[in-house]
């Protein structure tokens, strides 16, 4: 098969294009930053993920299935996550145009059109742009992701490192289900070779108070530290006063509303077979070493 992921660049769409490189598909991505170093050593072609339809349309000649990561996770400029929908339209209508028969589309935990926060009601409006297509189509919806090169969990550790105190928004009993990116790389690659339409909640087996998960991350990498209950605006003040220094935008509004109305955990049974705790154990000693910067990933 030929097989076109976005961002293999990138984050998550690098650990499916590895599998599928690996199970000898052909691959090419579709990436913001076609010149960053390819870590597959030429095996994975890049084109532009520009949004310029007809150009799309041109590089995903040929490909059978479209995996799809494209999302922004916060507004930046003219950069918007409602230009984001339209984005994922443009690409969604480019890879019927080019003969796509099915794509494996990757969302998120809890998506609404009704929720008031763009981040949800946007993947939202991409699952219906992605079943409305027409092609063959499965969904998956991650809560959040870690691995190594994650952002959320990695930089709770940074901050645990580096600060006496940790604030947590509210008092941290909203619970959170991480899933290891490789667990969502295995559903992906799963997805590629189903035929069956579906949606589905990607998520890991742990299921913690957001609480719970700091106090871990903390005593696991040897930084136990006092977790302050605090009002979220507080948090977020805070969060906006170290973005300064990290020069990243550390956490936003919709992410603390949506961590504390339980948006990051699942109704379904867990699929991600990796536990927290032994990946912690694993890789306590380089979680949160150096703060990951979110744009200096997509916009350095
Ligand atoms: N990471 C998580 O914890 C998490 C949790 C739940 C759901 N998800 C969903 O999972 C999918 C993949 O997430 P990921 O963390 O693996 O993403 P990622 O690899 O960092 O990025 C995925 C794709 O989106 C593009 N992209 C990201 N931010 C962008 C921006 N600001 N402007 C333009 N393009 C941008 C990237 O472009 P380049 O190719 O140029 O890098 C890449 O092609 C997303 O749909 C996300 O919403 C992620």
């Amino acid at each position: 098969m030929k097989i076109a992921v976005t961002g293999a660049f990138s984050y998550s769409g690098k650990y499916i294009a590895r599998r599928l490189v690996e199970r000898g598909e052909q691959v090419i991505t579709l990436t913001g930053h076609p010149n960053r170093p390819n870590p597959f050593g030429g095996k994975v072609k890049a084109y532009p993920l520009n949004f310029d339809e007809a150009g799309m349309t041109q590089s995903l000649r040929g490909v059978d299935v479209l995996v799809n990561t494209y999302w922004v996770r916060f507004d930046k400029g003219e950069n918007t996550q409602p230009r984001a929908v339209e984005n994922t339209r443009k690409l969604v209508h480019a890879a019927k145009a080019a003969g796509v028969k099915r794509i494996v589309h990757i969302s998120i935990a809890n998506p609404s059109a009704d929720s008031p926060l763009p981040y949800y009601w946007g993947k939202a409006a991409n699952e219906k742009a992605v079943i409305e297509s027409g092609l063959s189509y499965a969904i998956l919806r991650p809560t959040v992701l870690y691995g190594g090169e994650d952002v959320l969990i990695n930089n709770i550790a940074f901050f645990l490192r580096r600060f006496p105190v940790f604030f947590i928004p509210g008092d941290g009993s909203y619970g959170i289900q991480p899933v290891h990116v490789e667990d969502l790389a295995d559903l992906a690659v799963e997805a590629v070779y189903s035929r069956e339409n579906y949606v589905i909640d990607a998520v890991g087996p742990d299921r913690y108070t957001f609480k719970e998960l700091v106090q871990l991350v903390g005593e696991t990498i040897g930084a136990r530290r006092p977790l302050i209950s605090v009002p979220p605006r507080l948090a977020l003040f805070a969060a906006q006063v170290i973005s300064l220094f990290v020069r990243d935008v550390v956490l936003t509004p919709e992410e603390v509303e949506g961590l504390m109305a339980n948006l990051l955990v699942s109704k379904e049974p867990p699929r991600g077979k990796t536990l927290f705790k032994d990946w912690l154990n694993d890789n306590w000693k380089n979680v949160g070493v150096r703060y990951a910067s979110e744009l200096k990933r997509h916009y350095a």
